[in-house]
């Protein structure tokens, strides 16, 4: 696997009569797949360390749960050195959701992973909110766990805002809303749902991308999807940050596309 590169955001956040007096930096994580850079991920978390971040977002994929094996080693590993020093917000991706719902295949892994990582300290978002304040800037920070069928090969379910409303109720209009939804396909109905800001991965940057057309193909095996690595803004000062992923899984592939460790500057 190639080295990491870190890519930097800078969002000028309000809401409502809020904004950030004290700028602050949050991390962003996704698509580890159990990967490592240095022994216990040093490198990873030397670079986490010099962003300083006031907390860390995490969109989910962080395991491999592959047929016949979960590897999670390297993510929990991570996840109990993260809470040392972090909180830690993280929302699961397909693979975690796979492990939780497929118990025939996974027997209780999912529930060991969860347990393990709630009990370093993360703050596990299974379709729910989280409220924190950073400085005096009030932040809700969502989880959107999609049910399986969503991350088919081949197919592209409708999610509509209402949906989203049923799984995890109505934004906070007092505060800044942060949606972790794995799946990017979705950004608008994120923003329509209103997510300031949504945090998405699972694309792996399209894992080839070419010069001024962007990543080839969405694990939905269509080409050249529209947000598959960098930030977008949706609507209205509505954004949408789509991770290129920490790691790989099944195709190994990156070409031109490195991993990446996203930083973000709220300002
Ligand atoms: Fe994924």
């Amino acid at each position: 696997m190639p080295e990491f590169k870190v890519a930097r955001y800078r969002i000028k956040a309000e809401k409502g009569q809020h904004n950030i007096q004290q700028p602050f930096s949050a991390v962003f994580l996704s698509d580890l797949h159990n990967a490592s850079y240095g022994d216990h991920n040093c490198r990873l978390l030397a670079a986490i360390r010099s962003a300083d971040p006031s907390l860390v977002l995490i969109a989910g994929d962080m395991l491999t749960a592959a047929k016949d094996a979960v590897e999670m080693d390297a993510a929990l590993e991570l996840m109990d050195e993260l809470t040392r020093k972090y909180p830690v917000f993280y929302a699961n991706g397909n693979h975690e959701h796979r492990m939780k719902i497929n118990t025939e295949r996974y027997a209780d892994a999912y529930e060991r992973y969860a347990d393990k990582i709630r009990s370093f300290g993360v703050h596990l978002i299974e379709n729910g909110c989280e409220r924190v304040q950073i400085g005096r800037f009030p932040l809700a920070i969502w989880g959107l766990e999609l049910p399986g069928e969503y991350f088919y090969k081949g197919k592209m379910p409708q999610l509509t805002r209402m949906q989203i409303t049923d799984l995890i109720g109505e934004p906070d209009a007092s505060a800044y809303n942060i949606l972790l939804a794995h799946h990017p396909v979705y950004a608008k109905i994120y923003a329509a749902w209103g997510a300031d800001l949504a945090l998405s991965g699972h694309l792996h940057g399209g894992l080839v991308r070419v010069p001024y057309l962007g990543g080839l193909i969405s694990p939905q095996l269509r080409p050249f999807p529209r947000y598959d690595r960098g930030m977008y803004e949706i609507t209205d000062g509505k954004r949408l940050i789509v991770s290129g992923g920490l790691g790989s899984h099944t195709i190994p592939l990156r070409i031109n596309n490195p991993p990446q460790l996203v930083v973000i500057d709220f300002v």
